[in-house]
């Protein structure tokens, strides 16, 4: 018997894929089909499949040419594939011609004619319309931006605005954007949705006017400076039938999904405590430690170690303790928020001015677990145990510079394909406004105009 395998995504299952399945169970007696999890493809890089891997797989065996389904999840797996069921012969689309040559030591392999124009980007492109976005401030972070967006299928910068039109002018020259403008009713015209990326204390008042313009918005952290104002948005863009999401990539990372997944999962017991650190010691002529009403440690990089801890152990904490280095003018060098929750303890440390070890540690009844510095951009992490031989590594995968998995899901929000459990959800993003309230009251205690 001539057992034959071929793997696959099968999005959108269309002609191409049929077509495919067709021969390759022609090629011998017994058709294996591989189809990937979400969890691969998003290694992969293909980061906006559309259909469940549930739906895939039913697509895939209406076809009645598989002999038995498979999921792949891991690199690597081929060989693996190959060797446990005996297979002659892997087969697979001629757009990989070449790619799996190395699996010839193992079985024959079989690149089969490529079905014309046809393709799951095809049907992807043509199911949902094209988010025409722009862009609201052109500094550090917007090029970034533009460059991650370009990996992310669905969406494309097409406007820049900043108050000041020469600025305006030359970030879009320079990134090669149509459009610029510094009237802003004029540049939401033109666009579906907008990447607020200004000065802090703009954030708002821009996110609410292209809300009230009918256009979803990524709003960059902090997003408010009040609880009521967070409210406020989130009813509005509610009202309004439009998307609201607070820029804060770690939240929309799939190592960190993952982590938190395993700190969920009971391996390391009860969670008990949250230790979360981002310091960097910023240039002394930045932004971070020259603007003295919204620059500083906490209103820099606070949202980063507060996600865990929000998402670990919710929004009822019973206390919260803000502890800051302050510099002579009484801006944040450092903060320490300490909180109480009825059944755990937690700590986030952010610095601009004071450095210390960027780790997250989440402590449980049986375990805990360790995420080295960069845990925002989470590449890996470990469970650790009272037995200091055992020890759980996990190495998600993770490319660029992580915005791009932000904007993806924003995208799929607007489009209703993310998964339905919100990766930051709006009662998140309040919770955080309300510390950041927190914050800014003690700031207005210590004299500091804001
Ligand atoms: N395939 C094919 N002809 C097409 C499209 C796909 O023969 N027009 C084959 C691929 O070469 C592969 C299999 O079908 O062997 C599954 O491909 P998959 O990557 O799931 O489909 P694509 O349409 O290529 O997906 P995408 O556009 O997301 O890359």
């Amino acid at each position: 018997m001539i057992k034959v395998i071929t793997y696959g995504t099968f999005d959108l299952f269309h002609e191409g894929h049929y077509r495919l399945l067709e021969r390759a169970k022609a090629l011998g007696d017994y058709l294996i089909v591989g189809v990937t999890t979400e969890h691969f493809d998003q290694m992969r890089g293909k980061i906006n499949v559309m259909d469940p891997i549930v739906d895939r797989i039913e697509n895939v065996k209406k076809t009645g040419f598989a002999d038995q389904i498979i999921v792949e999840d891991h690199a690597g797996q081929k060989v693996e594939d190959i060797q446990k069921y005996d297979i002659d012969i892997m087969t697979v689309g001629s757009d990989w011609e070449g790619h799996f040559d190395y699996l010839r030591d193992y079985c024959k392999v079989v690149y089969l004619e490529r079905t014309p124009n046809i393709s799951s980007t095809m049907l992807r492109r043509q199911k949902v319309s094209i988010v025409r976005m722009g862009i609201v401030g052109t500094g550090r972070i917007a090029p970034r931006f533009v460059a991650e967006a370009n990996y992310v299928s669905g969406i494309f910068i097409s406007c820049a605005y900043n108050p000041v039109k020469e600025s305006a002018r030359a970030f879009a020259e320079r990134m090669k954007l149509a459009c610029y403008t510094e009237e802003y009713d004029e540049f939401l015209q033109n666009i579906d949705a907008v990447y607020i990326a200004s000065p802090h204390e703009t954030h708002s008042e821009y996110a609410k006017r292209a809300i009230e313009k009918g256009k979803h918005v990524l709003c960059e952290k902090p997003m408010t400076f009040t609880r009521w104002e967070a409210e406020e948005l989130y009813r509005l863009a509610q009202d309004k039938g439009v998307v609201l999401m607070e820029a804060i990539k770690v939240a929309y990372c799939p190592g960190f999904q993952q982590l938190l997944a395993v700190a969920r999962s009971g391996k390391i017991g009860e969670i008990r405590d949250v230790e979360a650190c981002f310091s960097r010691i910023a240039d002394e002529n930045s932004r971070e430690r020259t603007d003295k009403v919204y620059g500083g440690g906490f209103l820099e990089y606070g949202s980063y170690p507060l996600v865990p801890i929000i998402k670990l152990l919710g929004l009822e904490y019973e206390d919260l303790r803000i502890d800051s280095i302050l510099d002579a003018y009484g801006m944040d060098l450092y903060t320490k928020i300490q909180f109480r929750y009825p059944e755990g303890l937690a700590t986030a440390k952010m610095g601009v001015g004071v450095k210390s070890e960027g780790q997250l540690v989440i402590a449980g009844t049986k375990g805990y677990i360790l995420a080295p510095s960069p845990w925002w951009l989470t590449k890996g992490f470990e469970v650790r145990y009272e037995d200091p031989n055992k020890i759980d590594r996990y190495e998600p995968a993770f490319m660029g510079d992580g915005l791009r998995y932000e904007i993806a899901e924003f995208v799929a929000e607007i489009n209703g394909t993310s998964e339905k459990k919100s990766k930051l959800s709006p009662e998140e993003s309040i919770a955080m406004a309300e510390i950041v309230e927190r914050f800014m009251e003690q700031r207005r205690e210590r004299g500091i105009r804001v």
